[in-house]
This record gives C-alpha cells, structure tokens and sequence, in this order.
C-alpha cells in the first residue's frame, strides 16, 4: 500500500556548488508518497493529501524529511578498532588496522561485525555505505548478506594487498586477488541493490603486478566501480615514491596499471600534485573527503573550495575507523571546520548535497538514491531538528531552513535520527 510521509521536505533540483543554495527546494508542510519501494510523489502536504487519499498517513510533524545519507567511503571491518589513540596513517594501519583485519579470517566474525555495522549506520540516518572489505572474500560476503538481508543499496569489494609491506597472513596474492574478486563481482555485482567494487587498498601493498591485474578486471568490467586510497600523508606520497621511483606522481601509479577512470573512487586526495588535479579532473574521477578521518589521524586539509569550484566530482565520507565517528552529520560538521580553516565556510545546502546527492553522484547513483524525486528509491530519514537542549535552544532563534538546519549539522549524532526508511520499508517496522 502507498504511505504517505509527512514533514518538511529538503530536496535538491541542482548541485549548490554550481547553483547556489536555490539548488535547494524546502516544503515546509511537505509530503512524499512512497509505493513499491520508491518515491512516487513529492511536493505540498495539501496537495499529496487530496491526491492521495487512499495513502496510509504517516505524519512526522516538524521533522525534516531528507534522502538517507550517503556514505562514500567507509572501512566496516574497523568498526572495532574507531577511535584507537596515537598514531598516524602508517603506524595506525600498523598497529591497530591489519591486526583487526585479520579477525575477519574468521567468518563468524565478519558476520558479526557486519551486523553490528548496519545497525550503526541505519542508527545515524546512514542508508548506503561503500565500503573497503579486507582480503578475505568472506568479509564480502558477510557485508553483502547482512546488507541484502535488510534491502540495503550497499556497495563493497575484497580489498587487495599483495605486498610485503602488508603483514603475513593480510596477503592475497595478484592471481589470488584477480580471481577473488571476479568471483565475487559475479556473484553479487547487480544482485537486487548490491554492486561490487574492485578494490586495491593503495598502491603501498599492491605489487604492480596485482595493480596490474585489477587494472585488467576493471578492463573487463567497466561498470563496476574501482576504490583506493589517494595521497592521503606526505609520509604515504614519499614512500609511494620510493617503490614506484619511475612513476610521475602517485596518481600515475594507478593510471600506468588501468586503475583510472570515470568510475574511480579515490579517497582522501589531500596532497595533490597540479597534474593529479588536472587528470583527475580529466577523467571525471571522484574525490572522497573523509574529513573526520583527515583531523583524526592528522592528514591534512582537502582543498574543498578549490576542487569543487574546478568542478571536480567530490563526495563525503567517514572512513571508518580512520574517521572517528559512523555519523554523517559528524562528518558534515568536519568538513564545515576544515574548509573553514581554508577560509571556505560551506553553506548547510553544500554540506547536505554532499553528504547525500553529491556522495550519490560521486558513486555514480544519482539517479537512483540520494534525492527526494519521483522515481528516486525511497531511503529516507526524519530529523528532529530540536534534538537536544543545545541544539533546540539554538534552532529555536531560527528564521530559514538553513539556519534550523545548522545547528544540527554542527551538534547532531544519532538522537537526531526519528526514523529510517530504506527501499520504502521503515526500518524496525515488521515487514
Ligand atoms: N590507506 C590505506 N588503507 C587505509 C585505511 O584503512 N584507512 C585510511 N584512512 N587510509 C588508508
Ligand atoms: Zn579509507
């Protein structure tokens, strides 16, 4: 039967970034009509009502009604281990990473934390995580069917390492990971709402060899989408440089072995050379800033401002468990405080864009999710926007959407979230 939601609606017509914040339409008394699993309808309250009159009501009152949001790069296997002290990017991965990905040799536990995982996301309003794995096909699976188990959009692939700089017993090998991944991407890829992505972890623990070899799976599979990670520290772009000296930059080392492309998903994208800019830009390659992640373990400050007024693809991400919280709101509030500090202040419809259309556009799903629009799939949340006593004493002075918003943005966590709609489903309701 059709439902219809009540609320205010925030929805996108546009990129903010090329339009300003009118890119944004806000219905104060809005409504979505949801029916087989998609957003059928969607505009003022009165009119959806008269419209519909058959529809299954469900009134949110004042809560903001928005697509779910978009998480475009996550690490689900380091749900455990977020928030470990001390370390940057190197000894991090070192010291408190591998060792973690290492207990998903054990199906058992992939399931589990992949359970726990979901449970995270959906509490944070979060509705379609791409994630890394971690070389076991296992992790995949257990993402993929806990994912599938709920009607998630969910994306993921087996990371690959096939070098000594990754420990023993977290290497694949470069047929190993090929063959792996294959297997997998044909056994998921497309499956109800699940896509498979190739995934070499960074060019640090791939040989080039098994680069090599990805390079030729995504040949084979160009609808697919190809995750890394992209000059995320200084101390990461030297040591690129010396186990790949004949390469030009650190971009080039993916792009000699077929890892770019229009659907390359590169995270962090920090310390980039003027002609990593340009390629990038070139080839329409998204950019994923992880900003929680980037002040966690002490990275550097993604040039928001600049790349997106080069109109570079860019999505948001928390990069768990580099990013220091599953919260896309949290991430949001990141990435307002490290543009700042570039002396970028975004506007609450930029932030929302990315963390819902624009991660969707860089994960090449914009027509599909992150948006309220008829024919969209309907993943949706209701925000309250009074969600603590800091956060309601601050948006009660609001007079706009975007200043009723921002305090959320900067304050909000999961006590935000009222409810989570995934495929037209309420999440926790009985099916
Ligand atoms: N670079 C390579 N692997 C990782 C990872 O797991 N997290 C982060 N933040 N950076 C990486
Ligand atoms: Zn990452």
């Amino acid at each position: 039967m059709a439902e219809l939601i009540l609320g205010q609606t925030l929805a996108f017509t546009a990129d903010p970034f090329a339009h300003g914040p009118e890119a944004a339409r806000h219905e104060a008394k809005g409504a979505i009509l949801v029916e087989d699993g998609r957003i059928a309808d969607l505009g003022p309250a009165d009119r959806l009502r008269a419209a519909h009159p058959q529809a299954k009501v469900t009134d949110c009152g004042s809560a903001l009604l928005s697509a779910g949001f978009i998480d475009a790069h996550a690490h689900y296997p380091q749900t455990a281990m977020i928030a470990s002290w001390g370390k940057r990017l190197i000894d991090w991965l070192m010291s408190y990473t591998f060792p973690e990905e290492m207990r998903f040799s054990d199906p058992a536990y992939a399931a589990t934390i992949a359970r726990r995982y979901f449970d995270l996301t959906l509490s944070y309003g979060t509705t379609t995580v791409c994630s890394f794995g971690t070389i076991h096909p296992d992790s995949v699976e257990a993402y993929f069917t806990e994912a599938r188990a709920r009607g998630l959009r969910a994306l993921t692939g087996k990371t690959c390492m096939d070098r000594d700089t990754a420990p023993e017993g977290l290497r694949d090998t470069a047929r190993s990971a090929y063959d792996d991944s294959k297997r997998l991407l044909e056994k998921w890829h497309g499956v109800d709402r699940l896509s498979y992505v190739i995934t070499p972890r960074f060019s640090p623990t791939s040989t080039p060899e098994q680069l090599a070899a990805l390079g030729a799976l995504w040949a084979e599979h160009p609808d697919c989408l190809m995750q890394t990670h992209l000059s995320e520290q200084t101390d990461e772009v030297a040591w690129v440089k010396s186990l790949y000296p004949e390469a030009r930059d650190y971009l080039d080392t993916y792009e000699k072995f077929g890892l770019l492309g229009p659907g390359g998903l590169y995270g962090h994208a920090i310390h980039l050379e003027p002609r990593e800019i340009e390629r990038l830009k070139e080839v329409d390659a998204s950019l994923i800033h992880c900003p929680t992640s980037n002040t966690f373990i002490g990275s550097g400050i993604f040039d928001m401002g600049g790349l997106t007024a080069a109109g570079h693809r860019v999505g948001l991400a928390t990069d768990t468990g580099g990013g220091s919280s599953f919260s896309m709101l949290r991430t949001m509030a990141a990435a307002y405080e490290l543009a700042q500090l570039r002396h970028r202040a975004l506007h609450p419809a930029e932030l929302w864009w990315l963390a819902t259309q624009g991660s969707a556009r860089a994960l090449r799903l914009d027509d599909r999710i992150g948006n309220l629009a008829p024919g969209m799939e309907a993943d949706i949340i209701a925000l309250d926007l009074a969600s603590t006593p800091a956060i309601a004493q601050a948006s009660a002075r609001a007079e706009t959407v975007w200043q009723a918003l921002f305090p959320t943005i900067m304050m909000g966590d999961d006590r935000a979230v009222k409810a989570v709609w995934v495929g037209g489903r309420k999440v926790g309701a009985p099916a």
